[in-house]
């Protein structure tokens, strides 16, 4: 048995760790062709005095704008420099939501000048970071967008105690995280590798091997709100202060603009993740697929186009996601003995996946964007999962082309429930999933309260608010004292009501 495993680990090594969840498919070259209207990295890095110079919009608050963040600040404004933007983002529509001014700050200050700019000049804000959403919620059209890469993508690790924390600018996406922490260190993080941090952790943020939140783990915030000032958050702060630190947990791009985040480490190795393509049907594997193992949690998905190059599907398409709960020999003979013992046929000549792109530069390559990008994921009890996972392959199987599927890891008896997820990535599936979601609502219950997680609405809409945000209530309570005029407003977001009018401006303190 564990001269077995090992060599059918070794046959395995190639496929594990690598990006889950609802990841890019292969080759959309003609919408990444229609981006590269932007110039390539270095066209971008421009001087900036000859970006000043040639600052003749007819735009008269750009001059304003460029005055006020210099040097330091870079500003493109009208429709010759926007087409120097390079927008590396994940939904191409997004590229649609062109903005007025696009700053790329490389301060603090820069940062406040233009928030205080574009209230005074009474301009739409908007900030982005890895620009990894399916939403476009970090873009506006006609609005001053602020690239919060440009401030830096530093990750600096300190312990005290024995315990590690990690404290990143905002550039920092799971790439730089996986590059930088020792083995010995680990954090909740999402599947694929471009997704940006502080986007993931400043609004929830799951991920398939651990069992806890993402924004569980923060320990400070250093965030400019909507008046302007920068201030620093952490548990022990008071009053409104402590009202805004819980809203930036869940709900944190509508609350301000971080720009550094601390979190804790676990201390503690990756969990190692399999993922083996097999040959069984989805309904087989659904039936054998357990809440939890001795070995570890057990999930299921199918991206054709991400695997494998056309027409050359394997089997049934299907992989199984298996975490390991630790890397000991034993608990691996474990995991091949479970799979032996459900006869789970291995696609043994299978080979490597194509390799995933894990930053923005490597976006340009022809894995992304996606024309438009709708994705339904839910939680559910684990006595209705496999019921809703059914019910989702049902429509997954007719547009398995256009569309991906992922079920769980389902893990256990954590409070956390397990999840399933679609994501549709044409037009036309992307609408069918909103109508087949709207159809099923009975059984698939899309607004049931905390049953989403943030930032990966089905639309851009605040259609189903109560998924994302069942303590809406008590957010627009806290969106009343900090931004009161919705300064940082998103459809999909939180919006002040019933304030008291008297307080038109943020408090301070
Ligand atoms: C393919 C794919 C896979 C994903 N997988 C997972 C997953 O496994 N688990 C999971 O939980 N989520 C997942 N997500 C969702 C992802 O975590 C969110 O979309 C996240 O908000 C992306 O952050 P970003 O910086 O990359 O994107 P952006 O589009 O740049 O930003 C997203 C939002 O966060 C805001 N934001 C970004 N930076 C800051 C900041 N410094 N301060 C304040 N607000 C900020 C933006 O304004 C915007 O509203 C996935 C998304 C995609 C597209
Ligand atoms: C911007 O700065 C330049 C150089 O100092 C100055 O000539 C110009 O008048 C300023 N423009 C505005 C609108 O303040
Ligand atoms: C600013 O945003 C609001 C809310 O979306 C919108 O109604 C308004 O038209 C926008 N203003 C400009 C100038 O784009
Ligand atoms: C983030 O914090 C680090 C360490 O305190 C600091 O060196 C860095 O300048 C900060 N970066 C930003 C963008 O605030
Ligand atoms: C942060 O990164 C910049 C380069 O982007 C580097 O010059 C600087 O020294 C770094 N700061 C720290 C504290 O690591
Ligand atoms: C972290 O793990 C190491 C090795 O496993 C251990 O020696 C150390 O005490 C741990 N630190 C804490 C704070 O748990
Ligand atoms: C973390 O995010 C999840 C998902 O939105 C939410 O249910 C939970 O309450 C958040 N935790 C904290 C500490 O805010």
């Amino acid at each position: 048995m564990m001269f077995f495993a090992a060599a059918f680990l070794a046959a395995w090594s190639l496929v594990t760790a690598t990006c889950a969840g609802e990841c890019p498919s292969g080759g959309e070259e003609d919408a990444v062709e229609m981006l590269q209207a932007h110039l390539t990295h270095e066209g971008r890095l421009h001087e900036d005095a000859e970006i000043r110079g040639a600052g003749l919009t007819d735009d008269p608050l750009c001059e304003i704008l460029r005055n006020a963040t210099w040097p330091t600040g870079r500003v493109l404004c009208g429709d010759a420099q926007m087409q120097t933007y390079g927008w590396d983002v994940y939904n191409q529509e997004c590229a649609g939501l062109t903005p007025r001014f696009l700053l790329e700050p490389q301060t603090v200050q820069d940062v406040q000048t233009a928030v205080k700019f574009a209230r005074e000049h009474q301009v739409n804000i908007s900030f982005r970071g890895s620009g990894h959403t399916y939403d476009c919620v970090a873009f506006k059209a006609g609005s001053l967008n602020i690239d919060l890469r440009t401030l830096g993508s530093n990750v600096t690790i300190s312990y005290s105690g024995g315990s590690a924390t990690a404290k990143m600018e905002p550039g920092v996406n799971f790439a730089k995280m996986f590059a930088t922490l020792p083995s010995t260190l680990s954090f909740t993080h999402g599947t694929c590798e471009s997704v940006g941090v502080m986007g993931y952790t400043l609004h929830g943020g799951w991920g398939a091997t651990t069992s806890t939140w993402a924004n569980e783990s923060i320990v400070e915030i250093e965030v400019i709100t909507a008046d302007g000032e920068l201030r620093t958050l952490n548990a022990a702060n008071q009053g409104n202060e402590a009202k805004l630190w819980d809203a930036m947990h869940v709900a944190a791009s509508s609350f301000g603009i971080v720009t550094n985040l601390t979190i804790q480490l676990f201390n503690h190795s990756e969990r190692s993740f399999w993922f083996l393509p097999v040959l069984n049907s989805f309904d087989y594997l659904l039936s054998v697929l357990p809440d939890e193992t001795s070995f570890g949690w057990i999930g299921l998905a199918r991206w054709d186009s991400v695997f494998y190059q056309k027409n050359t599907i394997l089997g049934s398409g299907w992989f199984l996601q298996i975490v390991l709960k630790d890397d000991s020999m034993w608990t691996k003979a474990k995991a091949v003995a479970w799979i032996m013992s459900k006869l789970i046929i291995i696609g043994i000549t299978y080979q490597s996946p194509y390799s995933f792109p894990s930053s923005a530069e490597t976006w340009d390559l022809g894995r992304y964007p996606f024309q438009t990008a709708s994705v339904f994921t839910r939680f559910y009890p684990r006595t209705e999962i496999r019921g809703a996972a059914k019910l989702l392959e049902g429509f997954f199987a007719q547009h398995a082309a256009d569309c991906r599927y992922n079920l769980g890891p389902i893990q256990g008896t954590a409070p956390r429930l397990p999840l399933v997820t679609v994501e549709c990535n044409t037009p036309s599936s992307a609408e069918l999933l909103k109508q087949f979601v709207k159809e099923n609502s009975n059984v698939l219950q899309p607004n049931r309260p905390g049953s989403g997680y943030i930032k990966l609405p089905l639309d851009g809409s605040s259609s189903y608010r109560q998924a994302y945000f069942p303590q809406y209530a008590q957010l627009s309570a806290t969106k009343c004292i900090w931004d009161p005029t919705d300064f940082f407003f998103l459809e999909n977001g939180i919006h002040p009501s019933g304030c008291d009018s008297a307080r038109a401006e943020p408090v301070k303190k």
